[in-house]
């Protein structure tokens, strides 16, 4: 095992809503886990050898517990199925300690978070955290129907009840506000902090490029990567040995140089969490990952292989 990595126990496993449920982490050994910011995740290692990245929806200040909550994929690769059937209370997993790729600014503005489904739970952690601080901030909840809602009563009974509007499409309409007429009618001064499935963020962020929010004052985190991995052929070459392979238009880098005995290693294999991170001694890579900020992408002297191509017929990897 990983030096990095935290062993922990399920302590609760709960279904908060329709094909979503909620885990609750504490530690096996003596020993408090690390401490989190808002907004951060964990890998977890499932038992059918996946790693998934979970966002932490649990209160920050709740000491030694994480908890989070997971949505049964349809479309499920096979990390949302082996969580849901093949891990439940008692059972002992492998996580890492927590990352954030998705931080506050610094919460002293008014804060507008935007959730699309189960994108809610790294914006509840946020919720808590804004709310113990005495913060401005309002969350919108945007979910099908109330049996999609996950922590409803939680939300709905508990500290944060009067910050949170549910938007949802089978109960009377409480805020008929719109997305769009939300940014709209924010602050000039507020942050958005948004999550959930690619059509929702699409929207939110299209809405505020269409209003002129700048860059700074708009966070998100998102599922998948930014786009389809398939692509035109394109040569890889590694430079500490002169090999070179063929990427095929149906595979990712990280599969075809496998073929030569080159192993990436890779978590999310969806251009979310970094871990295939490569440099790129050559050539242009056609960036596909949301892990990468834009003035990184503009360098181009880094890819993401799990996800991400080029644009130039060769691309030299520093491996
Ligand atoms: S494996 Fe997560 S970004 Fe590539």
């Amino acid at each position: 095992m990983s030096a990095n990595q935290i062993t922990v126990k399920v302590a609760r496993k709960r279904r908060e809503a329709l094909d979503i449920s909620s885990y609750e982490l504490v530690p096996v050994e003596a020993g408090d886990l690390p401490a989190f910011e808002p907004g951060a995740h964990i890998d977890v290692h499932l038992p059918n050898g996946l790693i998934r990245q979970y966002s932490l929806c649990g209160t920050p200040h709740q000491e030694n517990r994480y908890r989070i909550a997971v949505l049964r994929d349809a479309k499920s690769r096979g990390g949302s199925q082996a969580i849901h059937d093949l891990v439940n209370e008692g059972d002992i997993l492998r996580i890492s300690p927590p990352r954030n790729l998705f931080k506050l600014f610094d919460g002293k503005q008014e804060n507008l978070l935007l959730a699309g489904g189960i994108g809610v739970t790294p914006l509840l952690s946020m919720a808590y955290h804004l709310h113990k601080k005495g913060c401005q901030f309002e969350l919108h909840y945007f979910a099908r129907s109330k049996s999609r809602v996950a922590f409803l009563d939680e939300i709905r009974m508990g500290e944060l009840a009067k910050n949170v509007v549910f938007h949802l499409d089978d109960e009377p309409v409480v805020d008929v506000r719109s997305v769009r007429a939300l940014l709209e009618s924010a602050p000039p001064d507020a942050h958005v902090y948004t999550c959930g499935p690619m059509g929702f963020l699409d929207h939110v962020l299209k809405s505020t490029q269409d209003l002129g929010w700048p860059d700074h004052r708009v966070h998100y985190e998102s599922f998948s990567a930014a786009g389809p991995v398939e692509g035109d052929s394109f040569e890889v070459r590694i430079q500490s040995t002169g090999q070179s392979i063929v990427v095929g238009p149906k595979e990712t880098v990280v599969q075809a140089v496998a073929r030569i005995g080159v192993d990436i290693p890779v978590s999310c294999e969806q251009g979310i969490c970094g871990t295939c991170l490569t440099k790129v001694v050559d050539g242009v890579p056609a960036h596909k990952d949301m892990y990468l900020t834009d003035a990184e992408h503009a360098m181009n002297n880094q890819f993401t292989p799990c996800c991400s191509r080029s644009f130039s017929p060769v691309l030299v990897l520093d491996l």
